[in-house]
């Protein structure tokens, strides 16, 4: 045979393995608003970047007359590609054929790419579009999430690794996703369950769909589970491509660095945003948005535990992870989804080498049966823990309220911050002028001819002499207090002054976290 007509042979099996699920099947995922998988890696990648490996795979299911059946590259497409110049591997898994099923081969084929990702240290960005393990696969299925689940425990805190879930993503197979860093999910078109509807109405007679059981919204505003929540598909890309641009693409490095820009400080004014009165609530993020270069910020989980912000932005030209309390929501409280929150973000960021800008305005952890029987101290311990934990640059500011746990936990000194900044404004104490005057002045408050005004008296007091930075500055918990405008010139130079910095932690196989 000449090279010719081998190379026609070849065109001949790429074109029948790249049909996919055949005309119809993709005519039935795009009616329901989906791309194809091909479609999906295309749009993330650069132009022209993607090399598709093992598209030849065959499935080796033998029962239920699988072995006569021939399914396209085992219903997922793997390969490499590049996105802003940078290399990545990706997976997609192809509902059109299959289901997108998991069988055996089929999760060899996204094993096999996961260990490339290990191995080249770059991204793995897998998409999940599937009916789970495929049935009549049986235990070779549930062996193949095994694998997968295993490889994306060996790969957390070494290489990125994002979960696009654009299809069903049921049963067991949503704990890969759970494994990794960051969970994109479309509004609409994104399912994920343990068990779905139709078990959890035969087991327990109660009647849900779909979308109210585990929908995009479910998930980014309730569970927690997801972490970027988009109305189409094509937003979610450029959202991955956002975040790829501020995280480094293995644990060896840092972020790419961009050339510096100042923040739009017309329209981001410090005093137009932050209140004078000390309980009005206000956007932190515009604080955020006030300091960043361009005043720019990608808010990471930004529907869930909104009393509490995280997310990227870039000082002097460099990734920075800012996490932040929200006085407009819940006045900013500490409870035990913002922690979690809180704290895995913190993780992250010290995995990857993010310096981290912490803004503190908080009355403490929230109280209530509620939150103490959903185990605050537990939940809320992951701070302390994480902060702690954490060797980057950790440079922390004080706008306004600190009190008590929450003082300590939004990364003080105490924590090993590298930098604790105060703005004038800022209230050191262990707890609320109103609530301390109460207890340690309740004598001479119950005693007194007209109780209110002695009450009055004494929080006038207590503020005067405690509700300020100048006692934590006094003892050196402050280093330094700055006014706020001055802001961004002390975190870069903090940042700048911190760029070598490497702590060594005790020799130890790991720690136990409050998990
Ligand atoms: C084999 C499957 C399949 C599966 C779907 N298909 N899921 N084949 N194993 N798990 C096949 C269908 O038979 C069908 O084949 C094609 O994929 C498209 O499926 P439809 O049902 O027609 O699509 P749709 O109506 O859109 O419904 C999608 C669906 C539904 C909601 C996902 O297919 C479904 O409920 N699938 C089963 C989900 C499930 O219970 N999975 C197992 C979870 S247990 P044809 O040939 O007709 O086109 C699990 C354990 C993992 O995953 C544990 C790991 C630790």
């Amino acid at each position: 045979m000449s090279i010719r007509s081998k190379t026609a042979e070849l065109r001949a099996r790429m074109t029948e393995a790249l049909q996919g699920g055949g005309e119809k099947a993709i005519e039935k995922q795009k009616a329901t608003g989906k791309l194809t998988a091909r479609e999906r890696i295309t749009s993330i990648v650069d132009p022209g970047s993607f090399y598709e490996y093992d598209l030849f795979v065959e499935h080796s299911g033998k029962e239920f007359g699988m072995d006569k059946k021939y399914l396209p590259g085992d219903g997922v497409i793997t390969g490499t590609g590049t996105v802003s110049g940078h290399p990545v591997c990706i997976y997609a898994q192809d509902f059109t054929v299959a289901g997108g099923s998991l069988g055996y081969m089929h999760a060899k084929k996204i094993t096999k790419i996961m260990d490339h990702a290990l191995k080249l240290k770059v991204p793995i960005i897998g998409i999940n579009d599937s009916g789970g393990a495929r049935i009549q696969e049986g235990v070779n299925a549930l062996a193949g999430y095994g694998d997968i689940f295993y490889l994306n425990t060996a790969a957390s805190g070494v290489i990125p690794q994002l979960s696009i879930i654009l299809g069903p993503c049921a049963g067991g197979a949503v704990y890969s996703p759970a494994l990794t860093d960051f969970v994109f999910v479309v509004d609409n078109i994104s399912k994920m369950f343990i068990t779905g509807p139709e078990v959890i109405k035969s087991v327990l007679g109660e009647d849900i769909s779909q979308e109210d059981l585990g929908g995009a919204r479910v998930h980014a505003e309730i569970t927690g589970n997801a972490h970027f929540f988009a109305n189409t598909e094509n937003d979610c890309f450029e959202q991955i491509k956002q975040l790829l641009s501020y995280i480094p693409f293995n644990n060896d490095n840092k972020a790419k660095s961009f050339p510096s820009k100042a923040p739009r400080t017309k329209s981001y004014k410090i005093e137009t945003f932050f209140p004078t009165a000390p309980k009005q609530p206000y956007d932190v993020r515009n604080i955020i948005r006030s300091v960043t270069d361009d005043s720019e910020f990608l808010e990471v989980q930004e529907l869930f535990a909104g009393n509490v912000v995280v997310g990227f932005a870039r000082i002097n030209g460099d990734s920075v992870g800012f996490v932040a309390n929200q006085p407009l929501v819940m006045a900013g409280v500490l409870d035990v989804d913002s922690s979690d929150k809180v704290a895995r973000f913190i993780r992250y960021c010290d995995a990857f080498n993010i310096p981290l800008v912490t803004m503190v305005d908080l009355p403490g952890y929230l109280p209530g049966i509620d939150q103490e029987h959903a185990g605050v101290i537990r939940h809320g311990a992951k701070i302390l823990y994480a902060y702690s934990e954490a060797t980057v640059p950790k440079i922390t500011i004080i706008l306004r309220k600190a009190y008590g746990g929450g003082y300590i936990a939004m990364c003080s000194h105490h924590l090993k911050a590298d930098f604790v900044f105060a703005w004038p404004t800022a209230e050191i104490a262990v707890m609320g002028p109103e609530g301390a005057a109460n207890i340690i002045f309740r004598n001479e408050i119950t005693s007194a001819e007209n109780p209110e005004k002695m009450r009055q008296e004494k929080i006038a007091e207590y503020k005067e002499r405690f509700a300020n930075p100048y006692v934590a500055a006094a003892y050196g918990y402050v280093d330094a207090v700055i006014k706020p405008t001055e802001t961004r010139n002390y975190i870069v130079q903090a940042l700048s002054i911190s760029r070598g910095k490497k702590e060594v932690s005790p020799q130890r196989k790991h720690g136990i976290p409050p998990f």
